[in-house]
């Protein structure tokens, strides 16, 4: 069994945005990163911290994509990030190819991940979140073993 799960608790925006720098620094090339949680959960902050632990400049503004599908950072690797609650249809997802994006120096970010697991790789990294009270959140990550030191 070469893959595990690990809960973490996290009691503030920036403890999430920490948790997701350290999945960022293991981030490597053709990794999918699959997030699901409610509306407020904490996706966009985790996205925050992954990018920044994934090395994309901090000057570079982290936010859901709007008008196009997919938002693009430069870092160590290429980070693609995807807002699936956004999407038109899961054709809009097909049609720019998650594939190509997770070849070369590419990694793939996908909140409201649930809205197009047909689509993704069988092999990504899950990461849920839940509301846990007030600022709590309960943070579960499941995916290769390689990324156990998460837990800080
Ligand atoms: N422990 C926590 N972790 C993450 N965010 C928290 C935490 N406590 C409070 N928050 C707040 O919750 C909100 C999370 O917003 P965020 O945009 O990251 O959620 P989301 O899951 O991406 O939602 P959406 O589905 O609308 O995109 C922010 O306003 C953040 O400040
Ligand atoms: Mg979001």
């Amino acid at each position: 069994m070469n893959s595990g799960e690990w809960v973490i608790l996290s009691d503030s925006p920036s403890r999430t945005r920490e948790i997701g720098r350290r999945i960022g620094a293991l981030l490597t090339h053709g990794t999918c990163v699959a997030l699901v949680g409610q509306l407020g959960a904490g996706k966009t902050e985790m996205v925050k911290g992954i990018t920044s632990g994934a090395g994309v400049a901090d000057d570079v503004v982290v936010n859901s994509p709007t008008y196009v599908i997919v938002n693009e950072y430069p870092g160590r690797l290429y980070i693609h990030h995807i807002d699936a609650y956004r999407l038109g249809g899961a054709e809009e997802l097909e049609a720019v190819g998650i594939d190509e994006m997770l070849s070369g120096e590419g990694a793939v970010l996908i909140e409201w991940a649930d809205r197009v697991s047909d689509l993704l790789p069988s092999d990504c990294l899950h990461i849920s979140i839940e509301h846990a009270g007030g600022d709590e959140r309960r943070i579960r990550v499941r995916g290769p073993r390689r990324f156990a030191p998460i837990r800080g």
